[in-house]
């Protein structure tokens, strides 16, 4: 929204939330979220046509075009527990919209939803008593975290389904007319309601299928001595397959890929398609895989325990430049190696101390006194058998660290697992790591 706030100055953008303290965050300069570049763009909209209020009933019924840009977590209860999305929110906004509309509205899912949801959606809509002209559109989000501002500023595509009915296009070139201030038609595609649905779920589960493609080979090439970058560099090369999202690391996390997966199966599941679900699950299996391939290589190195050791962990977002901890592979390995008797030294440069704990569940856990939380790396480092580099932060890179003196502080032999394949192997095994990345082979060949 502070992007269409800032290339579309005429139009007045009003962000609504229940949640009082999230939107009082959102009128300073700390912001709720961590994004680079993003602060910029909120500082030069908001005022001007960006608003930020608690107001949702006034807001709605002011509104001629309305996103709908809740959660959708995977549903934690009943049938399709475990796989399902949870509509719940997406439901109380259409109730809310129906009732507090006196006017026509275009209605835009922004949340990403199961195939046929607009449907529901209108129809909650059209109960509403006072009768007003709803339009439903899906306008799934493609940005990745991290890299947000630039993915909003030069999307790849822009996606608008919506009904092929008279009313239903002139809706789609509303939305349409908002994003060619500044994207290039060519990169505006529209189509049917459920074409755009599923092709939100449908990208998310290509793009989560090559890692866990990479990674299943990061395996092999563990076990025969091959490099997975060097592997990953030359197929990417093949302009069919493309060189990005092959890069194996210690599992994808993420709040995306994993829920977006998990609804796929469960529609398949429902539309009578098991086998097609059960291809899609394997995607997960594969990482969820991976991440416990990582945690055993830690054990098998280190003499087959790790009870009472220390372990450095470096990085604990999902993936660089974030502080979101959604589904980390941080969270499951850190949890394994506690299992496992390993005392953790956790640096994260963005993720604040009181996340780490909620993730790794310490209160009135038997593990609390188990884990420190370290300002830098050097700190977290001291003392250590091992260091686990779980996410790719630049800092953590070869130039970027002074590994001589990291080395110098831990125990030896000191024990280097690069689950990023970030740091150069052959620079820190000159200083005298162990050092192993995923798929490499174990000494240089
Ligand atoms: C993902 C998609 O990339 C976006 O297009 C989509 O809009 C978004 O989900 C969403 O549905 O909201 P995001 O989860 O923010 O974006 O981040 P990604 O860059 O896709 O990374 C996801 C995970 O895969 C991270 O843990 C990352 O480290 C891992 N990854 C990514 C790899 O392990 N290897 C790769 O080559 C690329």
């Amino acid at each position: 929204m502070a992007k269409i706030a800032q290339k579309c100055p005429e139009i007045p953008v009003t962000v609504v939330d229940l949640n009082a303290d999230r939107i009082a965050a959102w009128q300073t300069d700390d912001l709720p979220v961590y994004e680079p570049g993003l602060l910029e763009v909120v500082q030069e909209a908001r005022g001007r046509n960006l608003f930020f209020s608690t107001e949702v009933d006034q807001t709605i019924a002011e509104a001629d075009m309305i996103f709908i840009s809740v959660n959708t977590p995977t549903k934690t209860y009943g049938i399709g527990a475990g796989k399902a999305a949870d509509l719940k929110y997406v439901e109380a906004c259409a109730r809310q919209i129906a009732k507090v509309s006196t006017s026509s509205k275009i209605i835009v899912e922004k949340s990403t939803l199961p195939v046929r949801t607009a449907e529901s959606i209108k129809r909650i809509l059209d109960a509403s008593e006072n009768h007003p002209n709803f339009q439903v559109l899906s306008n799934p989000e493609f940005l990745a975290e991290g890299t947000a501002m630039q993915d909003l500023e030069n999307p790849d595509r822009v996606l608008i389904g919506g009904e092929q009915t008279e009313e239903g296009l002139k809706a789609i070139q509303a939305l349409v007319d908002v994003y060619a201030h500044w994207v290039n038609k060519d990169h505006i595609i529209t189509t049917n309601l459920w074409s755009s649905e599923l092709s939100k779920l449908t990208a998310n589960a290509f793009l989560a299928q090559r890692i866990s493609s990479i990674n299943a080979i990061s395996a092999l090439c563990e076990a025969t001595g091959a490099d997975v970058d060097e592997v990953a560099h030359a197929i990417g090369k093949d302009s069919r397959i493309g060189p990005k999202f092959l890069k194996a690391s210690v599992g994808f996390g993420g709040s995306c890929f994993q829920k977006d997966i998990y609804n796929l199966v469960y529609l398949c599941e429902h539309f009578g398609l098991p086998e097609v679900a059960q291809y899609w699950a394997k995607v997960i299996e594969m990482n969820d895989l991976q991440k416990q391939r990582f945690t055993q290589r830690i054990l098998r190195s280190l003499f087959n325990t790790v009870s009472d050791k220390k372990i450095a962990v470096f990085g604990f977002a999902f993936k660089k430049d974030t502080n979101d901890t959604r589904e980390s592979s941080a969270i499951y390995i850190c949890k394994d190696l506690l299992v496992e008797g390993a005392r953790l030294s956790i640096h994260d440069p963005k993720v604040s101390k009181e996340q780490i704990q909620k993730d790794l569940e310490l209160s009135d856990s038997e593990f609390s006194n188990k884990i420190e939380i370290c300002k830098n790396p050097y700190d977290a480092a001291e003392n250590a058998h091992a260091i686990a580099i779980l996410t790719e932060w630049d800092s953590f890179k070869t130039d970027a660290l002074d590994y001589n003196k990291i080395f110098s502080v831990m125990e030896k032999p000191a024990f280097l697992f690069d689950g990023r394949n970030i740091v150069d192997l052959d620079a820190v095994r000159k200083i005298g790591f162990e050092a192993i990345g995923v798929g490499k082979p174990e000494e240089k060949v």
